[in-house]
């Protein structure tokens, strides 16, 4: 019984405002996605990989990843899809006959650490069938009604886009979520095959989004400052803290 982890990396990266792909954008000297697949296989419970390139790029990324000689399992590249959704299915359809477990992991958390990725292997591996690596939240989290049109008048100036509270949820209940996702892997393609079938405006954020929607159990498991997401150019600036080691420990 194997591990396949899908790597996601299909991204535009538009927010980070470079002319490439995010996971292509190098910190510390390498693409995010080969820092990446690099702890991935450092893992040690990691049996293959499949990446998955933006349209056209899929030469590009194969040529970054496989030839690492610290990416020590075997790389596939697949073109990715128009969501993120789509482009893990796109992964997750080479998924081999003994593959039992997938994760899925996003090229854009390059620094989470080989030790986190063990952590969710063996959770999913000791029965749990959806695991999510997750942090408590610091900040106190409001939800809002979007609906702008339904703010008041004058109250913060005529060009204020207020947005009226609709709950505070109780933070000491709630996670912020990270990758690598691990998954009994029947139970992810279910998943998939019903996210797949939802209206195109649906899609999930994340892969144990679309477990939840089938109103099977997701679990939570400790994650870590070093597997944040690379979204601005300030998040660059604090992921070179995890990039020069001194927040990765294998
Ligand atoms: O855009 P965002 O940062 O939320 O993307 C999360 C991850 O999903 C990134 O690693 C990105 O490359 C990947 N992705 C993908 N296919 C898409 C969109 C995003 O593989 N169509």
């Amino acid at each position: 019984m194997t591990t396949l982890a899908i790597l996601t990396a299909a991204g535009s990266g538009t927010r980070l405002g470079r002319d490439m792909p995010k996971a292509l954008v190098e910190v510390h000297g390498l693409p995010m996605v080969l820092h990446a697949a690099r702890r991935l296989a450092a893992s040690g419970v990691v049996d293959s990989l499949v990446v998955t390139a933006p349209v056209g790029l899929a030469t590009v990324m194969s040529d970054v990843v496989t030839r690492d000689p610290q990416v020590t399992v075997p790389v596939r590249v697949v073109d990715g899809g128009a969501t993120r959704q789509e482009s893990v299915a796109a992964g997750l359809a080479l998924a081999g006959p003994g593959d039992d477990v997938v994760l899925v992991h996003d090229a854009a958390r390059p620094f989470a650490s080989p030790a986190l990725v063990r952590r969710v292997v063996a959770a999913v591996r000791g029965g749990h069938g959806a695991v999510v690596p997750g942090v408590p939240v610091v900040d106190t989290i409001k939800s809002v009604s979007v609906a702008v049109d339904s703010r008041p008048a004058g109250v913060f100036g005529d060009d204020a886009a207020v947005e009226p509270v609709t709950s505070t949820p109780d933070r000491s209940v709630l996670r912020a979520v990270q990758t690598p996702q691990g998954f009994d892997r029947s139970l992810l393609e279910r998943a998939h095959a019903a996210g797949a079938s939802r209206a195109a405006d649906a899609h999930a954020t994340d892969d144990a989004g679309l477990v939840e929607a089938l109103g099977e159990t997701v679990v939570v498991v400790p994650g870590e400052d070093a597997a944040l997401k690379i979204t601005t150019e300030r998040d660059l600036v604090l992921a070179t803290f995890y990039a020069d080691g001194s927040g990765d420990r294998p």
